[in-house]
């Protein structure tokens, strides 16, 4: 069930059977009006089924949640995750220059930099005295799809010294296919985990280290060639790992909020540490706008908003995100998590079970490769799913002219799903292409396409640190805020407890042989075929 009110319901009311271009056509300013340009990040939302009333209305309903406190209460580090009584601080981990913000924050900054000083300059020494010039880091989830992403988003911002190679999958053949081409004795891993008993790390870990064993490395040299981040440090001394290769992480930044703290050390090992420090300070920029500007002026509270509208009153359940960008390819399945993993519940905040939709599903590809896959369902399908259009102005290849077709792709993308192709036009462009009238009648149906699917467009003017940051923090903010709205705790993630639960006992029988007969049907059946 949605989430409606009565004052929502009015607008809905006075806008369901409005298009987008009957708006358009309604407003003349509308393509101006519907703006928010934060510098990092011009956003155009002027493509989506709202108004002025529509947009006082939904400002109204987030003020009426106390979305200013709450962002408030976030920036300031207080207790926003109520079931785990932990602040979600992570936008002190991109304002160095806060003085309420802990010490330790910059004592990390400072010791990320020494590290990333002697490995750039070849003095970390692997166990034979060869420089490590290969870095890989182990880990899952948070404490891998930021960096992994980010690493790829700004692989032109690459220091040469150092190449950073990433191993998530416990199928031992991620990391399998990355040690295959890599030298124990100029291989460093890092070991990301906050908690460090995550299976799947702590697995790829034990098996890296039997890795350098056996290419030689003496039990006693190992603190050569690992480091780890982490907030157990008892966990990472037991696991061998000498205390000053240990980067500190702390409870109150989330897993999927952690490419801030030192869980971002690949980054800044594949881009150096001014970069590094432009990507926090982009961020930072966006907390700012987040925190200052008005409600209806905000973009990440506009954002949410939308969705929010969508998913409550158009039955929207996903929303696509598409950069076009070849080097954001990996932005959707980091934004899955943070999303999905955020918005995933059925109670709320007090715990009560809720009777109206929560998280939908993000998805996306990089463009224009989508074009010649899903986008035939955006356009022609009969789900409303809104989508987001990343583009970049400057182009990120030497070939000039291929980044103005990426670009005219992009823009022919939105404006196809804008405008569609009516039946009339259909019927003009076949009747021109000299088909008889009864092959124009059967055809133009077919090539019908409805338009008036909302989208927005988000443009920077580089694929640079300091503009992905504020676009990584956008989204944050963009979660943070309709957690609000839907009366939901985005910094818990319980759903993901129980699998790892049962997957325990499952790996023994693997291990042992043995089925458990109290486990259902179906259970019993697939370890049947997959142990005997
Ligand atoms: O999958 C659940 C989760 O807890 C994520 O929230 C987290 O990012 C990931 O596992 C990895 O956790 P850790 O960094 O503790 O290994």
């Amino acid at each position: 069930m949605p989430l409606k009110t009565a004052k929502l319901d009015a607008q809905y009311a006075n806008i369901a059977n409005t298009s987008l271009l009957e708006l358009f056509k309604s407003n003349p300013n509308r393509a101006e009006q519907y703006v928010i340009d934060t510098g990092n990040l011009w956003f155009d939302y002027s493509k989506n089924r709202v108004d002025e009333n529509t947009l006082a209305a939904l400002v109204n309903h987030a003020e009426s949640k106390n979305l200013s406190g709450a962002i408030k209460a976030l920036i300031a580090g207080e207790e926003v995750n109520n079931t785990e009584k932990r602040a979600a601080w992570h936008t002190a981990l991109r304002d160095p220059q806060d003085p309420t913000a802990d010490k330790e924050i910059s004592a990390a900054l400072t010791k990320i930099e020494g590290f990333v000083e002697q490995l750039h300059a070849h003095k970390w020494l692997g166990y034979t005295g060869k420089p490590v010039t290969a870095v890989v880091n182990i880990g899952i989830g948070g404490s891998d799809l930021g960096p992994r992403m980010v690493s790829q988003a700004l692989s032109a911002f690459h220091a040469p010294a150092i190449d950073v190679f990433f191993v998530g999958n416990v199928d031992g053949a991620d990391l399998e296919d990355t040690l295959a081409s890599l030298d124990v004795e100029t291989t460093l891993f890092i070991i990301a985990s906050k908690t460090f008993t995550t299976l799947e790390t702590l697995s790829n870990a034990e098996s890296a280290k039997q890795w350098v064993l056996d290419g030689g490395c003496p039990q006693g040299e190992l603190h050569k060639h690992f480091a780890a981040v982490s907030s157990n440090i008892p966990k990472v001394v037991e696991f061998g790992m000498a205390e000053e290769n240990i980067f500190p992480m702390w409870d109150w930044v989330g897993g999927r909020y952690s490419l801030w703290s030192a869980i971002g050390l690949p980054i800044a090992i594949a881009i150096g540490m001014d970069n590094y420090r432009s990507l926090l300070a982009g961020a930072n920029a966006m907390d700012n706008h987040f925190s200052e500007a008005p409600l209806s002026e905000n973009m990440p509270v506009i954002g949410a908003l939308l969705s929010f509208w969508y998913n409550q009153y158009f039955g929207a359940s996903t929303h696509g995100v598409l950069p076009y960008a070849q080097r954001l390819a990996r932005l959707p399945a980091y934004l899955q998590q943070l999303d999905m993993e955020s918005l995933g519940k059925c109670v709320n905040t007090a715990g009560d079970a809720v009777d109206y939709t929560t998280g939908s599903v993000l998805w996306g590809a990089e463009g224009t490769n989508g074009q010649h896959s899903f986008h035939q369902l955006l356009h022609q399908g009969t789900q409303l799913i809104p989508v987001d259009f990343v583009a970049i102005k400057q182009a990120m290849s030497g070939y000039e002219d291929q980044h103005k077709k990426l670009l005219a792709c992009c823009i022919s993308q939105s404006q196809a799903l804008l405008q569609g192709k009516t039946l009339a036009q259909a019927t003009a462009e076949l009747d021109a292409q000299g088909l008889s009238a009864d092959e124009v009648a059967f055809l133009a149906p077919h090539k019908v396409i409805p338009g008036d699917r909302p989208n927005n467009t988000i443009v920077m003017q580089e694929l640079n640190p300091e503009n992905l940051g504020a676009l990584i923090a956008y989204y944050e903010h963009k979660v943070f805020t309709t957690g609000i709205l839907l009366d939901i705790n985005p910094f818990d993630q319980w759903g993901v407890e129980l699998g790892k639960q049962l997957g325990t006992p499952l790996y023994e029988a693997f291990v042992s042989g043995e089925i458990n007969e109290d486990w259902d049907a179906s259970t019993k059946s697939i370890m049947s075929k997959l142990t005997q």
